[in-house]
């Protein structure tokens, strides 16, 4: 199975859990962006995207990465992860995983699975769903 993960990020925050996936499985093709960064990958090629992003003001998806779905979502129908960082102060707690599902939902795209964390990735902080989610995370990306 061929994977690619992109990550969105400003602060680095996003870039934790593909660092935590990548021991997993490190076949994986990457790709980390700014959310200021212009944004051109073609998904054909792939079995299954994982893709990661911040939620950056009013529980919105970062431009690029909202370019990047929209982009290849229309074109072709895949399997998906979305997860997202966020910091649950803000009303839209990781409101741009829920956008991102939208489009893949409303296009006919398969999500396997979505994951949300407050900030940085630490695996030993999890409650036991957020465990569960991660190992089926796992799972799929080292069968
Ligand atoms: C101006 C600003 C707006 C933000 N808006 C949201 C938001 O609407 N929802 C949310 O869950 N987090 C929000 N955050 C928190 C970031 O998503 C969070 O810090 C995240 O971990 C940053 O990820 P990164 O390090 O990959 O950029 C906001 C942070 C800032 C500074």
């Amino acid at each position: 199975m061929k994977i690619l993960m992109v990550g969105f990020s400003k602060t680095g925050n996003t870039y934790m859990f593909m660092d935590y996936l990548k021991q997993f499985n490190s076949d994986i093709e990457e790709y980390r962006f700014n959310i200021k960064e212009d944004v051109n990958i073609d998904i054909s090629p792939y079995d299954l995207i994982i893709v990661g992003t911040n939620t950056w003001g009013d529980g919105k998806i970062p431009s690029n990465c909202k370019q990047f779905i929209i982009d290849n979502a229309l074109k072709y129908k895949k399997d998906w992860i979305v997860f997202g960082t966020g910091n649950s102060i803000f009303a839209n707690f990781c409101g741009a995983v829920d956008g991102i599902c939208k489009i893949l939902k409303d296009t006919d795209n398969n999500i396997l699975y979505t994951f949300k964390y407050e900030q940085r990735f630490i695996e030993e902080d999890l409650d036991l769903e957020d465990k569960k989610i991660v190992n089926n995370i796992i799972d799929t990306i080292n069968p």
